[in-house]
């Protein structure tokens, strides 16, 4: 089956253009019968993986399918960037599953469960402080505030250190957006490289801290050999709060705003929500990160020859995993572009499809946004968005700048 060259999926002035226009290209790119090839001007190109089968039996092979050198870019990272960056999203195993077995015992339910008190409170401070101020924007004042608070307490890091935590994830994600970098005229590996090395000294701070005086948080548990004498190092450490804060605090910021746009566009399915909250919520959460696919894609690298849904793909090809068209695939999904709240069965691949590198804060994310939509439409049932939200410049990242709300 001959290959297609697609060239829009590349251009980040696609990823502006409205959701159904997007909608339309990926729904094509679904129909294609052979792979779709998409060039890069920077060095090799990749093969995007737009079927939701695709996407989920790459995953299920990362022998195959290796998340090494970078899960994260299309181009491979300069090594200063490896160095920082190279957290376990982008590790094969066994180094991946020896990382993921020590955060993962730290990031237990029982640990999550700790903290959901947290976000129960934090959810209804940030809802007084919003019926307070009225009409503002929400990704500022609701949405930012509530990941980026929650992971930094789970890490046990100062309230005043969270304005230049946000600054440096954001600036992190965002290089493609010039709202976010380069006010001061730094070109993007600059900027990259200062503000993971905020972050990873602000973290062998809080290790060296925590090492000599344990607390009852997560740094005290990451840091400190347990059982089987196993603890980060100083580096990983680092690496793994990059990675928590980086992907902990956008993914779930956007979705909560993308909630706010959904059910104002859909007022059937916020009066739906409204009538029975305690049941619906579950299925409204799952609804909007299926819909909004909060991360875009990932990538991965061939590490030998592999045929996928009758197509093969050479050693050392690179491809995309598309979730945000995953989660359209009308293969998988009735009725794919309509936001159903009693979806059911609902199996969108927004958090991964299975596999190792299946979402690490999923439990921690759906708590999130469970806990807020909860606060909010119970206080402020009619609040909605007053504008069309300014969308981030990003094939990455489905992002949320600003949103205009009113109650
Ligand atoms: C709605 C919110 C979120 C979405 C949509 C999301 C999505 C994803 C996706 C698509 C992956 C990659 C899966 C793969 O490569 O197969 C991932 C991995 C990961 N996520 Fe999330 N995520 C969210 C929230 C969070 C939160 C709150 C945290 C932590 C506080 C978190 C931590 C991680 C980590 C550590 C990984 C890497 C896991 C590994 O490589 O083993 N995520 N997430």
């Amino acid at each position: 089956m001959p290959s297609i060259v697609e060239t829009r999926l590349t251009n980040l002035d696609f990823w502006e253009r409205p959701q159904r226009e997007r909608d339309e290209l990926f729904a094509a790119l679904r129909a294609v019968e052979g792979r779709v090839y998409c060039p890069l001007s920077e060095g090799p190109g990749f093969y995007a993986l737009t079927r939701h089968e695709q996407v989920s039996e790459a995953s299920r092979h990362p022998e195959v399918f290796s998340s090494q050198p970078t899960a994260v870019s299309v181009i491979d990272p300069a090594p200063e960037v490896i160095e920082y960056r190279g957290s376990m999203i982008s590790l094969d195993d066994p180094r991946h599953a020896r990382l993921r077995r020590i955060v993962s015992r730290s990031f237990t339910p029982r640990m999550i469960q700790r903290f959901t008190g947290d976000v129960t409170v934090l959810a209804r401070r940030l809802v007084d402080e919003l019926a307070d101020r009225g009409p503002c924007d929400f990704v500022k004042h609701v949405a930012t505030p509530m990941p980026l608070q929650i992971i930094c307490s789970m890490m046990g890091i100062p309230d005043s250190a969270y304005g230049d935590v946000i600054d440096a994830t954001n600036a992190i994600l965002a290089i493609g957006d010039p709202d976010y970098v380069g006010p001061d005229g730094k070109d993007r590996t600059t900027t990259m490289r200062e503000k993971f090395s905020y972050l990873h000294a602000l973290m062998a701070d809080l290790g060296r801290l925590r090492r000599e005086q344990p607390a009852d948080d997560l740094v005290t548990a990451l840091t400190n050999a347990n059982v089987d004498g196993e603890a980060l190092t100083d580096v990983e450490l680092g690496r793994f709060f990059t990675l928590l804060v980086v992907a902990g605090n956008e993914t779930t910021r956007n979705a909560l705003s993308h909630a706010l746009v959904l059910l104002s566009a859909n007022p059937d399915q916020r009066t739906l929500l409204l009538s029975d909250m305690n049941r619906r919520l579950p299925g409204a959460v799952e609804e909007v990160v299926r819909y909004a696919s909060p991360v875009t894609w990932m990538r991965r690298t061939l590490t030998r020859d592999y045929e996928l849904q009758g197509h093969v793909y050479r050693s050392g090809e690179r491809v995309v995993l598309y979730y945000n068209s995953a989660n359209r695939d009308e293969a998988m999904f009735k009725d794919p572009h309509t936001f159903s709240i009693t979806r059911s069965p609902n199996p969108h691949i927004g958090f991964g499809a299975p596999g190792p590198h299946f979402c690490l804060g999923a439990h921690l994310a759906r708590r999130e946004i469970t806990e807020l939509l909860r606060e909010l439409y119970g206080r402020l049932p009619n609040i909605h968005a007053t504008a069309t939200a300014s969308r981030q410049r990003s094939s990455f990242i489905n992002g949320i700048k600003s949103l205009p709300c009113a109650f």
